[in-house]
């Protein structure tokens, strides 16, 4: 019988089944509310981040992304995939796992999956940035596509900003039935709508978050009236937008990381010469949000690696002193640092 892993060859695992276990123990809401504060908190110490656009790796049908960041402690990264023509098939449109491991030893931290986290940390940072953008007293929101990430939009909406309803509509009804049944006992007022017109009328905040792997036109110029917040979600890849480019010459436009936003996001519509202000600098005081009760504002989110790394710490904390993780045997651990060679040898299969 092999000699068992040292410790050191240990690194917690949160499965999909774990991180349900977790949220279910927490509740959904008081998971994204702190998602929420935790992307915030590091949002305001943007500066000390290493950063870079993702390394995207395009196909005519899809996108595979990696998403590293450090804060010169941790390090963390997500793998990520966008494939709007999976659900055709059977498969989701975006799964992913991602990892945070201690920059000092560079040994690997915390291993997770991050579908479902994803989904939790896209709502978050959409309802937090709301928070700083969205007219204070918005009680209704737009949800057009009505697909994965919907059903938790609205619902860190309602956590984060306080909003009692929500206004459904996808060209495909069978999702707005869909989300309109998960959302059945949450406490929003949900209404099911048949188009895009009909959706946005009488909303504060319009969400999208459909997905199509070409430019398209969700809304056009003359569906945004003044006052509105638009969280725009779904045009995220070169080529895959959802806005008129009207909307964002009337807006003004909110980004996470430009550097990755010029070429993934609405604003890849744009001259560069384009005014916008990066999100952090509002949170952190450098810069001014919403100034006046008539203006458009545009939160282009495209997603960027430091939401996933606050998220990724969030699970490491979460988890401690529960059972939703396993530890798995990850790191080659030899006795003599030096002879992984030996440790081979020596063991039997
Ligand atoms: N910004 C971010 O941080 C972030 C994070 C996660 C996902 N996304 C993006 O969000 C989008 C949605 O992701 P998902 O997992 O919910 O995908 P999904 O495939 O599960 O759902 C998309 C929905 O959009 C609907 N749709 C397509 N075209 C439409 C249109 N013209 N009008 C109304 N509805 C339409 C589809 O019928 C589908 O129900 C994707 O494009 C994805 O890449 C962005």
């Amino acid at each position: 019988m092999p000699p068992l892993p040292s410790e050191l060859a240990y690194v917690p695992f949160v499965s999909v089944q774990h991180m349900m276990n977790l949220v279910h123990h927490l509740g959904i809401e008081t998971v994204l509310r702190a998602l929420a504060d935790e992307i915030e908190a590091d949002f305001k110490r943007w500066e000390m981040f290493d950063k870079t656009p993702r390394v995207a790796s395009h196909s005519e049908v899809g996108v595979i992304e990696l998403m590293p960041t450090s804060d010169g402690e941790m390090y963390g990264f997500k793998y990520v995939n966008g494939h709007p023509k999976n659900t055709r098939e059977g498969l989701q449109t975006v799964t992913a796992f991602g990892l945070l491991a201690d920059v000092n030893t560079g040994y690997p931290k915390l291993l997770s999956e991050m579908t479902l986290l994803t989904a939790l940390r896209t709502a978050a940072t959409s309802a937090m940035a709301a928070r700083h953008l969205a007219p204070k007293d918005a009680s209704t929101m737009a949800m057009i596509g009505n697909g994965a990430q919907s059903e938790f939009q609205c619902l860190a909406f309602k956590a984060i900003c306080g909003i009692d309803t929500v206004r459904l509509y996808d060209t495909d009804p069978a999702a707005t039935a869909k989300a309109a049944r998960n959302l059945v006992g949450h406490g929003l007022d949900v209404i099911p709508c048949t188009s895009a017109e009909d959706c946005i009328e009488g909303a504060q905040m319009i969400t999208t978050c459909t997905a199509d792997k070409q430019n398209a036109t969700i809304l056009t110029d003359n569906m945004i009236g003044p006052g509105v917040h638009i969280n725009a979600i779904g045009g995220d890849c070169p080529g895959k937008t959802e806005l008129h480019r009207d909307i964002l010459m009337r807006s003004s436009i909110f980004v996470e990381y430009p550097e990755q936003t010029w070429v993934e996001g609405e604003i890849q519509q744009l001259d560069r010469t384009h005014p916008i202000t990066e999100l952090w600098q509002v949170i952190a005081g450098h810069a001014t949000g919403r100034t006046s009760p008539t203006q458009i504002t545009l939160f282009d989110s495209v997603g960027f690696a430091i939401e996933d790394f606050s998220a990724l710490r969030y699970v490491e904390g979460a988890i401690k002193g529960t059972e939703f993780f396993t530890m798995l045997d990850m790191l080659a651990d030899p006795d003599d640092p030096r002879d992984l060679f030996g440790m081979l040898q020596r063991s039997t299969a």
